[in-house]
């Protein structure tokens, strides 16, 4: 178990960051957590919460808007040196995820990989991670059989295919905002084990939550596929093993964190279903492994950075 500090997390104010945040600071080695988000009415009021609930006066606030690389180079240039980042903020964005942003890619992409890219990427290059990054993966990466969810499939794989994901020219007219989700993580995990090879003295890990219940993430649905999510899909979910609580999510990011175990450059995610053991989710989709589509998903986020 490695001795971890120090941690910053995106998303904090909620969900699985917040969560994590709070176990986290129930760990005695801990000694700061950076909560990084948006809005800062939200992240005050997780830091309230974050404080009564743990006993620990040990939360720093970062805002961070990930859909903004300007924010996103401000917060890395703020940021103070940390043992861990964890990527976390993320999700599907609703109705307005193909939109795109002043930096040329869909806000679906910033927020669940972009932005993250671009904090990673300048603490790394600055010295700012000692020790570990956990980025948020999904299990809709490799694709998911038991909800149809198919693998993502790119033509070859090149810089400019991982590219179309970024700009979402690769869904055309009719963005799916599912088919677009699981293509924006397939991009984050790969280029997660390319940043790998360039740092080996830090660990990045790709880490799924699992399919978890209570989080925000219905909130950015349109009411109708809400109330679905809430009290048809969820509930379902749980009782048949393929989701789990917010606390059982959010522990999967401290294993990432605190077991060395969890190798620099894998993607970790469920054994089957979405939710139960963890494994490598390499067997399930093979081009994970391959070094030269890694390699061409960071030189296409690198060419959106530049
Ligand atoms: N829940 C699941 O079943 C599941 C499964 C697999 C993977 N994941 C992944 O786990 C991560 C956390 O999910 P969750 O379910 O905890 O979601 P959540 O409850 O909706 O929390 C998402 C967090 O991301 C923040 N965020 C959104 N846009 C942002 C932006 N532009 N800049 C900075 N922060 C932003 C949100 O801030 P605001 O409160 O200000 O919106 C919130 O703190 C995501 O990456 C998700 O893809 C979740």
């Amino acid at each position: 178990m490695s001795d971890v500090k120090t941690i910053l997390i995106t998303g904090a104010n909620a969900g699985l960051g917040k969560e994590c945040a709070r176990q986290l600071a129930l760990l005695p080695a801990t000694t700061k957590v950076i909560l990084a988000c948006r809005n800062p009415q939200r992240a005050k009021a997780a830091q309230a919460w974050l404080r009564e609930s743990t006993g620990r006066s040990i939360f720093d606030i970062l805002i961070l808007d990930l859909t903004d690389l300007d924010s996103v180079r401000r917060a890395a240039a703020e940021a103070p040196v940390v043992d861990a980042l964890v990527l976390n903020a993320g999700g599907l964005g609703g109705s307005g995820g193909g939109e795109q942003t002043a930096d040329g890619v869909t806000w679906q992409f910033a927020v669940n990989v972009l932005g993250h890219a671009g904090l990673a990427e300048a603490m790394l290059e600055a010295g700012k991670v000692r020790s570990v990054v956990v980025y948020a993966g999904s299990e809709a990466a490799r694709g998911v059989p038991e909800f149809r969810m198919p693998q993502p499939k790119l033509e070859t794989s090149s810089v400019s295919d991982f590219a179309s994901i970024g700009d979402g020219t690769l869904f055309g007219e009719s963005f799916d905002e599912m088919a677009a989700y699981a293509h924006a993580k397939y991009a984050g995990a790969m280029w997660m084990a390319s940043l790998a090879r360039h740092y080996p003295a830090v660990r990045l890990v790709t880490m799924s939550p699992g399919g978890t219940a209570g989080t925000s993430a219905a909130e950015e649905m349109t009411p109708m596929k809400r109330w679905m999510m809430t009290w048809v899909a969820m509930p379902m979910m749980l009782m048949f093993g393929h989701a789990h609580t917010v606390e059982a999510g959010a522990k999967r990011y401290i294993g990432a964190i605190t077991d060395e175990r969890y190798k620099s450059g894998v993607f970790y995610g469920n054994e089957r279903k979405t939710a139960g053991p963890v494994a490598e989710q390499t067997p399930f989709f093979p081009e994970l492994a391959n070094a030269a589509f890694q390699d061409n998903a960071r030189a296409a986020i690198l060419g959106f950075l530049a």
